[in-house]
Parts: C-alpha cells; sequence; structure tokens
C-alpha cells in the first residue's frame, strides 16, 4: 500500500465529473485500498478518487460506528429524507471548514470492488459522508453549499 498525494481545491479535476468505474480489476482493489490509508493518514472520514487525482466514481468513508472502512463504487443516491446542518471539512480545503445542511438520511445503491451491487439505508455521519463525498464526484465542493465557512482551527 502507499499513500497518495491529495488534490487541493483550485485543481481542475475537483471541478469536473467523474466516470464510471467499469473495471473491477486488482488495480481497482489496490487504489481503493490506497485510498482508505491516505484517508486514514489524513485524519478524513471520507476520501473520493478525484481528490487523489483519478476521475472514477467511488469513494471510501469511514462514519466512526465501528464498520471500519466502506468502499462505495458507482454510488448513486436516493430517497433522500429530512434535513440537518452540521459542519463539515474536506481533505482538500485545507483553510476551511463550515456548516453545511444535508439531508439526514439517504439511500444509496452502488457496487463493491468485485461489481457485486448492494444498496443500503444510511443516516447520521455515514449520510452527510456519502452526500458529501458523492457531490465530489460531480465537481461539487462543501464550500459551494455551505451556510458559514470559517478559518480551520490548526492542529496543535
Ligand atoms: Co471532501
Amino acid at each position: 500500500m502507499s499513500l497518495l498525494k491529495i488534490i487541493k481545491v483550485g485543481a481542475p479535476i475537483l471541478r469536473e465529473t467523474a466516470e464510471p468505474v467499469t473495471r473491477f480489476d486488482k488495480k481497482l482493489e489496490k487504489t481503493l485500498k490506497n485510498m482508505a490509508e491516505t484517508m486514514y493518514a489524513a485524519n478524513g472520514c471520507g476520501l473520493a478518487a478525484p481528490q487523489i487525482g483519478l476521475k472514477k466514481r467511488m469513494v471510501v468513508i469511514d462514519a466512526g460506528d465501528g464498520a471500519g472502512i466502506r468502499e462505495f463504487v458507482n454510488p448513486v443516491l436516493s430517497d433522500f429524507k429530512g434535513e440537518a446542518i452540521d459542519t463539515e471539512g474536506c481533505l482538500s480545503v485545507d483553510e476551511y471548514e463550515g456548516e453545511v445542511k444535508r439531508a439526514a438520511e439517504v439511500t444509496v445503491t452502488f457496487q463493491d470492488r468485485k461489481g457485486a451491487r448492494w444498496r443500503m439505508e444510511a443516516h447520521g455521519l455515514l449520510a452527510r459522508a456519502l452526500q458529501h463525498e458523492c457531490d465530489h464526484l460531480d465537481g461539487i465542493l462543501f464550500i459551494d453549499k455551505a451556510l458559514s465557512l470559517t478559518p480551520k482551527r490548526k492542529e496543535e
């Protein structure tokens, strides 16, 4: 495994629409593992492929619910329910965090690393992270949607 460089805001790829994953091979498996390792090393709870310079529709998330790393390939969100406002940050945005309004619950259909299709209902941080990460696949950043932005506190 290896750490990947995280692309920062300003790079064109973060504003592009990612393409569906069509090959479910060893390379995909390796990329997903590297994405997870990179996310953990940066103390993040989610990472989308465009953030490592790959224009593909896949994300990894650890919602801190004990399930560990979750991989979503070609995720599609539906059945948005309720509203929740909470603070978000992004590994591609070093300077700010902000309050973002999201649906409180979503349903995600996706493929796993082998190409099998799944459907899952999500709430809480997982629902928020799914909405944040899936936005990345369409070139949208949380700073576009934030109700307010505040300078990020430096880690001591
Ligand atoms: Co992000």
